[in-house]
């Protein structure tokens, strides 16, 4: 199968389009810097937000992956950008042949009224409403993620991360879990996945400030009103027939 992954230089792009080339897939990723993607993908440039590129990447894809993401705190913003970016690519992908379109989504975004889980909730609908046969997967945070969320809310010394629950996933793990979305076919929405382990979102950026040798102090801070109170709660965590894969965070850090 030729298979695109939109976003295939990022965290969890760039381990789904390798685990697409293991599986013998022909693949090649989109970012709009043109980024070089694993070993064995071809990289192009294009911008899901213009439609610059698209079209042509699209020639002769069996399966579009759409790892692409938007960092903001602005739900609306947040909101346009999903929705807009995943009608345009369902719209070309659809003229160009394209047979199946792969969202991935995240675990809680029905239940938490948080602005960028409203957008995901916006880009699921997108995906459902438009006119490829779809899958939609959703995930847990990724391990990566506390590294994430320090690299944008960083000041000196200080990192500000939200009182949160998680249960991670490594992205390399959603990668894998994704080529096989690929290889399944379009299957509307299957079940969750999630990582082992139940954890807390300031202790893990704690163990990587550690384990960078860093000097940083972690600050907790409570995210105002129910979206708050969602993200420290159960609602973040994957329920019943969720499927439970990878190695823990610590794990997962000592091989980092
Ligand atoms: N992080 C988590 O814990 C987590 C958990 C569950 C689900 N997810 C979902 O996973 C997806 C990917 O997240 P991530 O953290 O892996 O993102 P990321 O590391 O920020 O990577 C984003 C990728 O998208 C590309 N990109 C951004 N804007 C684009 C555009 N307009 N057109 C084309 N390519 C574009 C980027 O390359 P360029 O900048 O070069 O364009 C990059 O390759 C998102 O949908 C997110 O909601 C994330």
């Amino acid at each position: 199968m030729r298979v695109l992954v939109i976003g295939g230089s990022g965290v969890v792009g760039r381990p789904t389009a390798n685990a697409l080339v293991q599986r013998g897939h022909q693949v090649a990723i989109l970012t709009r810097s043109g980024t070089a993607g694993p070993a064995g993908t071809e990289a192009l440039r294009g911008d899901l937000t213009t439609g610059a590129g698209l079209e042509m990447a699209l020639a002769g894809v069996d399966c579009v992956v759409d790892c692409a993401n938007v960092t903001t705190l602005s739900k609306a913003t947040a909101v346009r950008y999903f929705t807009d970016t995943t009608t345009r690519l369902g719209r070309l992908a659809e003229a160009a042949g394209v047979k199946h379109h792969v969202v991935l989504s995240i675990v809680g975004i029905d239940k938490i009224p948080y602005g960028y889980y409203v957008a995901k909730l916006a880009q699921e609908k997108a995906v459902l409403d438009g006119p490829v046969p779809s899958t939609i997967l959703r995930v847990t945070q990724f391990h990566e993620f506390a590294g994430q969320i320090m690299a944008q809310s960083s000041f000196g010394r200080f990192a500000i991360v939200p009182k949160a629950v998680t249960q991670p996933i490594a992205a390399s793990e959603v990668g894998l879990a994704l080529a096989e979305v690929v290889d399944d076919g379009p299957r509307g929405r299957v079940p969750d996945i999630g990582g082992p382990r139940v954890e807390y979102l300031p202790d893990l950026a704690r163990q990587f400030v550690r384990h960078r040798g860093e000097r940083k102090t972690v600050i907790a801070v409570k995210l105002p009103g129910k979206a708050g109170r969602g993200m420290n709660g159960p609602d973040q965590l994957p329920g019943p027939g969720a499927v439970l894969r990878g190695p823990t965070f610590a794990d997962w850090l000592a091989d980092q």
